[in-house]
């Protein structure tokens, strides 16, 4: 008998070599090669079915490929209008951010609309499912629960249903019996996701996949299932709010700026349908320190309130701090502040917060943030019915933003008078309703304090 073939392969990024390294060559972590089995080629089940053919690109029959539609409008819409028949989709997100009940509720609309659904769990039992499709109240004898973890199991069964949608929650509970790993690790994940690839396009059975994120923010530690499937979609929000955002990463069927907002509410995740309204429920009126800034979530544009908290330090080293927006860059706009403005922030603690849960990553959040901070500060409030927007350039310069009449848009049809903008963007406004708006464009940050103090 021939002794195993082993090799050692990186659990952060999949590079593998033939002897134990320290450090892998291929994204230079440390300490993160382990020894794997080589897998024997077998002959799986997978290779009995017919071998597609290639075929001219004119003669691909794309009307026999209807869209399915789940009813949950924010997951079609970010799928670019339903999901594609033997689609491989990968669903990512925290642990509890709401990932399983997203996918319930998709599979029992799909279900409900094109017959069975194959709703796969390694992770609770089929009465747990139970009770939260009780919850949900998504009851349908066409939902069929398999709590399995046997990957071939699986597809076998799922071949034998031939049900309208698999669905497997999530990847790293599962296992494909010839690779000796733990489920969850590198050569497993890999490995599963493979053979649901060639499952899902085989069979034009569109499945979906869940996995949990690491701490770093990737699926299964290293990306590498990203390029496997035809689309990533995050599945993102703060736990202690009820806000969850599904964005895609990747998509082959349709754009990636597309994103759905959703609520976690008792029965499960509603769609929201004015999540300005929502986002600015509780803003205090005449406030120092509350800025609103119009926010673009993919294509989609957000009413979101910045609050800034300036305060004397007693500590040698003021604090700052930072959530839902990046502190470097609250740094660097304290700065700005310092230099071009001549605020004297050297000896203050600054507190920041987006108000929500989002996570804003768009540079035209600079300049609301910076006036939020001057706000606090001189302990003068903003008009409340006043947006701003602006990326801020080291200078002090206020650079244009791009999507600025669907902010204003937004923000007019939910009452906004006011709008501090990126004087750059003033010239190619074309609003249909400019009547009753009162719009400013400041070149710098200087400019933009005068407008609104
Ligand atoms: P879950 O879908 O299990 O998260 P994941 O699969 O991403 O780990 O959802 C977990 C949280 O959602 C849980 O803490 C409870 C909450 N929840 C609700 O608030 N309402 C509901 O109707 C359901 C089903 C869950
Ligand atoms: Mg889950």
């Amino acid at each position: 008998m021939s002794k195993v073939k082993t090799n050692f392969v990186c659990q952060q990024c999949g590079a593998e070599a033939s002897k134990w390294l320290g450090r892998c060559p291929g994204c230079g972590e440390w300490n993160t090669m382990v020894e794997e089995v080589v897998p024997k080629k077998t002959e799986s089940h997978l290779a009995s079915l017919p071998a597609s053919k290639p075929k001219p690109i004119s003669t691909v029959d794309t009307a026999a490929m209807p869209r399915l539609l789940s009813g949950v409008g924010e997951f079609d819409r970010v799928l670019g209008g339903g999901i594609v028949p033997g689609a491989l989709l990968l669903i990512g997100g925290d642990p509890g951010i709401g990932k399983s009940t997203l996918l319930l509720q998709v599979a029992a609309g799909v279900a409900e609309k094109y017959g069975p659904v194959l709703y796969t769990s390694g992770e609770e039992s089929a009465a747990q499912i139970k009770i939260r499709a009780e919850r949900l109240e998504k009851m349908s004898n066409n939902l069929l629960i398999f709590t399995e973890n046997n990957l071939e199991t699986i597809i076998l069964q799922a071949l034998h249903q031939k049900p309208s949608l698999v669905i497997i929650d999530s990847i790293q509970t599962m296992y494909s019996p010839e690779i000796p790993s733990a489920p969850g690790s590198v050569g497993q994940v890999r490995e599963s996701t493979g053979k649901l690839m060639r499952f899902a396009k085989e069979s034009g059975i569109p499945t979906a996949i869940i996995g949990h994120v690491t701490k770093d923010g990737n699926i299964a530690g290293p990306r590498l299932l990203e390029h496997m499937v035809d689309a990533v979609l995050y599945f993102e929000g703060e736990r202690s709010y009820a806000f969850r955002v599904l964005r895609a990463i990747k998509n082959r069927f349709g754009s990636t700026s597309e994103s759905g907002i959703f609520s976690m509410e008792e029965q499960g995740l509603a769609e929201v349908a004015n999540p300005s309204g929502l986002l600015l429920a509780e803003r205090p009126q005449g406030a120092p320190g509350s800025v609103v800034l119009a926010y673009m979530e993919g294509v989609r544009p957000l009413l979101i309130e910045i609050q800034a908290l300036v305060s004397t330090t007693c500590f040698g080293m003021p604090r700052r701090m930072a959530a839902g927006f990046d502190y470097n860059r609250l740094i660097l706009l304290m700065a700005v502040l310092e230099k071009r403005v001549g605020l004297m922030l050297a000896n203050q603690d600054a507190y920041v917060n987006a108000v929500g849960g989002f996570k804003i990553v768009e540079p035209a959040a600079d300049l609301p943030v910076a006036l939020a901070i001057a706000s606090s500060f001189r302990s003068t409030t903003i008009d409340p019915h006043t947006v701003v927007m602006g990326e801020v350039g080291l200078t002090g310069e206020v650079r244009m933003i791009n999507r600025v009449e669907a902010r204003i848009n937004e923000a007019a049809s939910l009452g906004f008078k006011r709008f501090v903008i990126p004087a750059g963007n003033l010239s190619g406004l074309k609003l249909t309703k400019k009547a009753g708006l009162d719009i400013t464009g400041v070149a710098s940050i200087s400019e933009a304090m005068e407008a609104v103090f």
